[in-house]
């Protein structure tokens, strides 16, 4: 792994919150509550707890006992538990100048309570990266129901103190993270971004960072007006899933940061998901790609869901050095 020597800061930095009101806050919890209602009332507190809340988990009991009886199992969880860093430099062509250079690192998808211990490895490469800001993209625990103190939000809170950057850390919930954990994340040292936006400025020139609740079980209006009422020359866009891609496209997005697929996690020989878990946008359901002039990149996540496996499948921490093209 490579070690990145951090970059001269010779410019005056600002970070400038665009403030949402305490009835806006309300708004949105409520709102969040009554869809999670709708969303579990499918479910019994037995399924909720054993964790059954799709076809696939009743599957899964099968298939970690077919992993196990042909000694394929360990190989899956090394797979899942060996994340690497992964780096990309993009290229923009409305890239205000001051953030030629400018240093993303992404991490998404953590299920820290599928892989205990992962949180050491993250803390061990965030230790050694060099970044600007850092950005997560939601779930943050894998099961909805029960405790999570010790598996999830410990290790989540060292996570956070590792990641600290020059302009902060800001974050997103996913559909795995209930309205429950967001007085825990409000007392973490991150900024959440929940359909709000933030400015970054150097110097005069300023780029937008704009945050939406989960798209894939809660869906909502005000996620997609976040998107659309977003102001700025350089804005990019942290959502859960790939699935407001084209909204964000149309609103003039340069760039789309997103996790929740796992690349598949379990994966053909050549790389091809098995399962998508995405409603829009199959084709984007790994990596880097492009649509109508909007860069965007799934990231396959540090953690997994389901069977602590991984198949054809890397589980990653991504840096992205941007660049302005002339
Ligand atoms: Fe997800």
């Amino acid at each position: 792994m490579n070690i990145v020597q951090e970059n001269e800061t010779n410019y005056s930095a600002s970070v400038v919150s665009i403030e949402e009101t305490e009835d806006q806050q309300q708004r949105w919890l409520e709102n969040r509550r009554k869809l999670e209602n709708i969303h579990f009332s499918k479910f019994s507190e037995k399924q909720l707890r054993q964790g059954k809340t799709s076809r696939i988990d009743y599957i899964l009991p099968y298939f970690i006992f077919g992993l196990k009886a042909s000694f394929m199992y360990q190989q899956g969880l090394q797979n899942a538990r060996s994340i690497v860093i992964r780096e990309h430099e993009l290229y923009f062509e409305d890239l205000p100048k001051a953030f030629d250079g400018y240093q993303i690192v992404h991490l998404t998808d953590l299920h820290l309570d599928s892989l205990p211990g992962i949180e050491d490895t993250i803390c061990e490469y965030l230790d050694i990266l060099r970044f600007d800001v850092a950005v997560f993209t939601g779930d943050y625990r894998w099961h909805a129901y029960g405790e999570y103190q010790d598996n999830v939000l410990n290790p989540l809170y060292r996570i956070f103190r590792m990641a600290q950057a020059t302009d902060g850390v800001f974050v997103t919930l996913g559909n795995h993270d209930t309205h429950h954990i967001f007085r825990h994340l409000a007392e973490m040292p991150v900024q959440i971004l929940n359909n709000q936006r933030v400015q970054i400025k150097r110097n005069r020139d300023i780029i937008t960072l704009v945050g939406t609740d989960d798209p894939h079980n809660y869906l909502t209006n005000d996620a997609v007006h976040a998107l659309q009422q977003a102001e700025g020359e350089f804005k990019i866009a942290l959502v859960h899933s790939p699935e407001l891609y084209q909204e964000a496209a149309q609103a003039g997005f340069q760039f789309y940061i997103c996790g929740h697929t796992h690349a598949g996690q379990v994966c053909l020989p050549n790389g091809s998901p098995i399962i998508y878990n995405v409603s829009q946008g199959k084709h984007l359901a790994n990596g880097l790609w492009n649509h109508n002039g909007m860069t965007g990149y799934t990231s396959p996540g540090c953690g997994v869901s389901g069977a602590p496996v991984r198949f054809f499948s890397r589980g990653e921490i991504t840096r992205f050095t941007l660049r302005r093209k002339n």
